[in-house]
Order: C-alpha cells, then sequence, then structure tokens
C-alpha cells in the first residue's frame, strides 16, 4: 500500500510515522508513506499557501491553487482510490473504516486546517472527508497520522502474530478481554486463576465471556450495531 500526505506542517508527522510497527512495516515494504510538504506547490513569489478569506471573515484560508497542483502531480503517476480530507465535519472514523482503507492500494490525505481551507478544494478534488472525534484540532495532522497507524496495522504481515489485530477491540464489535503478564500476584494482586490452568477451551470461554461483560459495561452501544 503507498500513502501519500500532504501537509503544510511535515514536521509534525515524521516522528509518529517512523517509530515502533510502522517503522517496521515500511521497511518490510508493507506500506509506503510519502510526505508532501505543501509549500513546494506554491506558485506565489513568496510561497505562500494561504490568503485572506473573501467575505472579510478572520484567519486565513488555505489556498485551490497549491493543493490542486500537489494532488494533480499525484494522480497523475498512479490512480488513488480514495483522496481524504481530514476534518473535523467529516464521518465519524471508526474501525470499519480502518478496515476499508486497508484493503486500498494508493492513498491521499490531504491535512485540513479548521475553517481554513478553499471550499472549492472539499467540493472537487476530495473524495472522502474523515474526523476523528467531535473535537477541534489545530490541524489535520495528527488525526492523519492516526488514521495511518490504524490502517497500516490492519496491513497482512505487518503484525508478526497473524492474528493479533484481528483479535483487537472493536474487531467483532466487542472490547478485547484483559491480559495480564508475569508475576502471577503482585502486592496480594492476583492474575485470573483460569489463565493459569493451561486449559486452553476454558481460557478461550473466559476470555469471550470478559469480552461481552467489559462491552456491555463500557460500551453497550457498541452491541447495538
Ligand atoms: N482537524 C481538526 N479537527 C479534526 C478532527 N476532529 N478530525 C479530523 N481532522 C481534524
Amino acid at each position: 500500500m503507498r500513502i501519500d500526505i500532504i501537509t503544510a506542517l511535515p514536521g509534525l508527522l515524521e516522528s509518529p510515522l517512523n517509530q515502533s510497527i510502522i517503522k517496521r512495516a515500511k521497511e518490510k515494504k508493507a506500506v509506503e508513506i510519502y510526505i508532501h510538504n505543501l509549500r513546494d506547490y506554491a506558485t506565489n513569489k513568496y510561497k505562500g499557501i494561504d490568503d485572506y478569506a473573501f467575505g472579510g471573515d478572520a484567519g486565513m484560508v488555505m489556498m485551490i491553487e497549491p493543493i490542486d497542483k500537489a494532488i494533480s502531480a499525484l494522480k497523475a503517476e498512479r490512480p488513488y482510490d480514495e483522496i481524504i480530507y481530514t476534518s473535523p465535519d467529516g464521518i465519524k472514523y471508526n474501525q470499519k473504516e480502518a478496515n476499508k482503507l486497508a484493503t486500498f492500494h494508493n492513498i491521499i490525505i490531504l491535512c485540513g486546517h479548521y475553517k481554513g481551507i478553499d471550499q472549492r478544494v472539499r467540493d472537487h478534488l476530495i473524495t472522502k472527508e474523515i474526523s476523528i472525534g467531535d473535537y477541534v484540532l489545530s490541524g489535520g495532522e495528527l488525526a492523519a497520522s492516526i488514521i495511518v497507524d490504524s490502517v497500516v496495522r490492519l496491513i497482512p504481515g505487518v503484525i508478526s502474530d497473524e492474528t493479533s489485530a484481528l483479535t483487537d477491540s472493536f474487531q467483532d464489535n466487542l472490547l478485547a478481554p484483559p491480559v495480564y503478564t508475569r508475576p502471577a500476584e503482585y502486592k496480594g494482586w492476583k492474575v485470573p486463576e483460569v489463565l493459569l490452568s493451561g486449559n486452553f477451551k476454558k481460557i478461550d470461554a473466559w476470555k469471550e465471556q470478559q469480552s461481552i461483560e467489559r462491552t456491555k459495561n463500557l460500551r453497550p452501544d457498541l452491541l447495538d450495531e
């Protein structure tokens, strides 16, 4: 899979997309991630990428031309399955959406700036708007990092334990059961007996029951979906 991210703040993305699982996925060539600095596509002599809003509103608006140039340059090289804009008014991101994105070959993510992007970009260049939740970030870069992280770990072969991503919370609309490691007892706090029993049938039944209990208690809304 190939992910192209267009941003005015590349520094905000470089570290989160160069650690742990994402770093390993890139090394294994399971994913290619390219960060494009929007400023490289600026057309005026000041290298500006934003300008005053028509109609006299306060605040600067990201201009359409550099964005169109950046997206067109990428589209000239290969077809894209989705051109995503990160914005608080997009569809609410969830595991189902992550699963869908993970099946794609090429996606573009344009990092937004709340209130600050020429509407014609959204009307004519973007195929999907995604929000990571009902709160406002200063820009879409952290949202893009979250989307990329959740997608990359789903690409086959990225997580060494094959079943690991599939047993995540949310994959079957259930929260994951609790997990424990050594020591079996700490300050008198004990690991549930069944997990030490070696009886895998019993252990699996316990895990499933824990998943259902936790979901009922913590996220009953998931059971309605
Ligand atoms: N940009 C600003 N706020 C955002 C949010 N909640 N989700 C995605 N992009 C954003």
